[in-house]
């Protein structure tokens, strides 16, 4: 009993399934009084409804004359190597003017291989995006399904907002998928096969809330702050790594740094340039590929300019000054940073020497108030080892 059951539920769900497909594959393409043609091929033309004895008549689009075809003895019309410009109305008369039929011919390629890229932006969905490779010129449908681990066929869902995509939610890792993007039109159809893991094919997407901003009192630094991208979930066990790039706007070459923060301080800018700062992020462990830039952000380092901006509006105001700033600005960042450098150094010196000093008392100190036994031994060590040599000699 349970066993013609299940047999019979068998039967049904491959009649189902081979229905669903019959219907998938062949009913879109069944319009009434369409024909497809493939460019260069010989398409004929049947004129259904015609009396087997009498002649008919061919009209393309109202016009009788129709150099491209040749009517045959049972009245169809052949059209060799059909181009572009065969397409259109064809209609099929009897002698006495009534049209018997009329049908409109479409020419165009079969699909080509699409082009497919797989992209998860996250690990739990991913979604691909597909071009055709033919620009075939006829209506075209895809047909979007995948594999995981080699189990039977699941959909990969197309949102027709988003045309030439499908996406897979709740995506596992460590697993195996296997894309199948099929490209279907009248004249047939052509699939392309793409095999990958999620991790894999993970690319964030860009950070954002990029700043840059000038670091006070630091004319080559820039301190660049920026946000997770919003779609990658916060989780600590999926964490992402950046890379900034960042040129002076009139120069060509990036230089880069990476960085598993969310803020960097650009330490070589160049003084008193305005710097253009992207960021991009990748799996903290590599997986995957970096992300497109982030929007651009710009700055320009602190300049020391921003200070003497009295002494300018004085000199403003008293024209005859004017030479003052002029000489005193050349010098002015170069020699207060080797001042600053220099006194630092002394400082650090000083301070070096201070320590040493102090360090050698404390440890005299500590010696002298330990009882002299380490001493003793020391000496004893030392006397010990000298005697040998004493008596060598
Ligand atoms: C992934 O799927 C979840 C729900 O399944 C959804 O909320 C989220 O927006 C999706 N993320 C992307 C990047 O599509
Ligand atoms: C890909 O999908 C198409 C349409 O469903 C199917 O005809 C074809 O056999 C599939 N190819 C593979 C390798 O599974």
């Amino acid at each position: 009993m349970s066993s013609l059951a299940r047999c019979l539920s068998r039967v049904m769900c491959l009649l189902a399934v081979t229905t669903i497909s019959v219907s998938l594959s062949s009913h879109t393409w069944k319009e009434e009084g369409v024909v497809y043609g493939k460019i260069g091929d010989t398409v004929t033309l049947t004129c259904s409804n015609r009396n087997a004895s009498s002649e008919v008549v061919w009209r393309f689009n109202g016009s009788s004359n129709i150099r491209w075809g040749n009517v045959t003895d049972h009245g169809d019309l052949e059209l060799p190597r059909v181009g572009p410009s065969a397409m259109g109305h064809y209609s099929c008369y009897d002698q006495s003017g009534g049209r018997l039929q009329s049908v409109l011919l479409r020419v165009g390629y079969p699909p080509g291989i699409p082009f497919v890229t797989c992209r998860a932006a996250d690990y739990h969905n991913f979604s691909c995006r597909w071009n055709s490779s033919v620009e075939t010129l006829l209506p075209t449908r895809y047909i979007t399904s995948y594999r995981v681990d080699r189990n039977s066929p699941e959909i990969c869902v197309q949102d027709p907002r988003h045309p030439n995509t499908c996406s897979v939610r709740s995506s596992k890792l460590w697993t195996s998928y296997q894309m199948n993007i099929t490209e279907e039109n009248p004249l047939g159809s052509s699939f392309r096969i793409l095999e990958f893991t999620v991790q894999s094919i993970v690319k964030p997407d860009p950070p954002e809330i990029v700043l840059a901003e000038p670091v006070p009192h630091a004319p080559r630094r820039l301190r660049v702050t920026w946000a997770y991208p919003s779609t990658w979930p916060q989780e600590p066990h999926f964490q992402l790594k950046f890379r900034l790039q960042y040129r002076p706007v009139l120069h060509m070459l990036w230089s880069m740094v990476e960085t598993a923060n969310l803020t960097d301080i650009i330490t070589d800018a160049f003084m008193g340039l305005e710097h253009i700062v992207q960021v991009s992020a990748r799996d903290f462990l590599d997986a995957g590929n970096w992300s497109e830039w982030s929007m651009e952000a710009r700055a320009t380092p602190w300049t020391s300019t921003e200070m003497p901006e009295p002494v300018l509006e004085l000199s403003n105001e008293t024209t005859t000054e004017e030479p003052e700033p002029q000489v005193k600005e050349p010098f002015d960042p170069v020699e207060k940073a080797a001042v600053m450098i220099s006194l630092g150094i002394f400082a650090f010196v000083v301070l070096v020497i201070f320590l040493a000093v102090g360090a050698l008392i404390w440890v005299r100190v500590g010696r002298t108030m330990k009882d002299g036994g380490i001493k003793a031994n020391f000496l004893t060590a030392i006397h010990m080892k000298t005697l040998p040599k004493n008596q060598i000699l």
